[in-house]
């Protein structure tokens, strides 16, 4: 306690705060989603889960129809925002949506914040001791971004610009923006966002929802007649945890809501709501902020589907 007061004295007189566990983790969590969505280390993980995303939506909007115009879609809790890139990359516009400030901090600085690729190293797995084969792979640096988006987009615009001949020209990259805030309150009914959107992608997402029919209602009041949802990810409820820390009394947990539906109820659910589903529900392994190189690595078992709201559906009113 007597070490606690002079160390706190001293940052004080230096004018240094302290750093709680919680924005600690919080830190961490950012330097491995760094590692995951804006890194060469992180392209075996991004193969994994967004870049069948990300065909899946090359397949239901194919090329000529990208290339008449560019399908609007929105990614909720798109972390970094390395999706953003990749879609627009592909001829979509994307829209991206975060709460957390520190993702928002760090999506903005890979989007518009850093000079060129591989600027800055990070260290993302130096906070652990545990499961490190060699020794040098516990302080390794990481380079981010490893795709600098704007000079990506003006090559491609520079691509449409000059091509000449015959052929079909490049395809043009699209737009990209962000809306920050809670997904259930960016896009509320009185946000006039309704039936604006052609598509939705989560990632690793809906299991984030206190209640999740309230996401699934959200995407499908969002999307145009005929849009699609297309979703990847497991059901590991983020408020699961703190239900049950509040009911044990635990000063760190709360009574906020859960819905903890199973994979069987989220597809019945989402039927009931209005949805059809195309093609099969595959179950697909991928790790979340692995470490490449540990001696330990957890592996989801992910739900990838795509859902389309049909085209007969009630447009919104007016
Ligand atoms: C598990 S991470 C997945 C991030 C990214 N989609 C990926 O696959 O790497 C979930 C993200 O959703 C964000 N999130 C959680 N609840 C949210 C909400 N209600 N509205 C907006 N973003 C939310 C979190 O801050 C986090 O960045």
């Amino acid at each position: 306690v007597e070490l606690d007061a002079a160390i706190a004295e001293w940052d004080s007189r230096m004018g240094l705060h302290q750093v709680g566990p919680a924005e600690a983790e919080r830190v961490r969590c950012v330097l491995r989603s760094f590692a995951r969505e804006w890194s060469a280390e992180g392209a075996q993980e991004r193969a994994a889960c967004f870049a069948p995303v990300l065909d899946r939506l090359c397949e239901v909007f194919p090329l000529p129809e990208r290339r008449a115009r560019a399908p609007r879609v929105v990614v909720p809790g798109c972390g970094l925002a390395r999706m953003l890139a990749d879609l627009v990359l592909r001829g979509f516009d994307a829209q991206g949506n975060e709460f957390s400030f520190a993702m928002l901090l760090g999506s903005s600085w890979a989007l518009n914040g850093c000079a060129t690729a591989d600027e800055q190293t990070i260290h993302p797995w130096c906070s652990s001791g545990s499961n490190h084969a060699r020794s040098g792979d516990m302080a390794r640096g990481v380079t981010v971004p490893d795709l600098h988006v704007g000079r990506a987009v003006e090559d491609a615009w520079r691509a449409v610009q000059g091509h000449e001949g015959d052929g079909e020209p490049p395809l043009r990259p699209g737009t990209m923006s962000m809306a920050a805030g809670d997904f259930l309150d960016v896009y509320s009914e009185a946000s006039g966002e309704d039936g604006q959107w052609d598509a939705v992608a989560t990632v690793f997402f809906i299991d984030t929802a206190h209640d999740v029919v309230a996401y699934l209602e959200r995407i499908f009041a969002l999307l145009t007649p005929g849009g699609a949802w297309v979703n990847f990810g497991p059901l590991l409820y983020h408020y699961s945890e703190n239900r049950v820390a509040g009911v044990a009394g635990n000063p760190q947990g709360d009574d906020s809501l859960s819905v903890e539906l199973s994979l069987e109820q989220v597809l019945k659910v989402a039927e009931l709501i209005g949805f059809v589903r195309q093609g099969n529900v595959e179950m697909r392994p991928c790790p979340y902020t692995a470490n490449p190189k540990g001696m330990a690595r957890m592996l989801y078992t992910c739900a990838f589907f795509t859902m389309i709201k049909p085209a007969n559906a009630h447009a919104p009113p007016p």
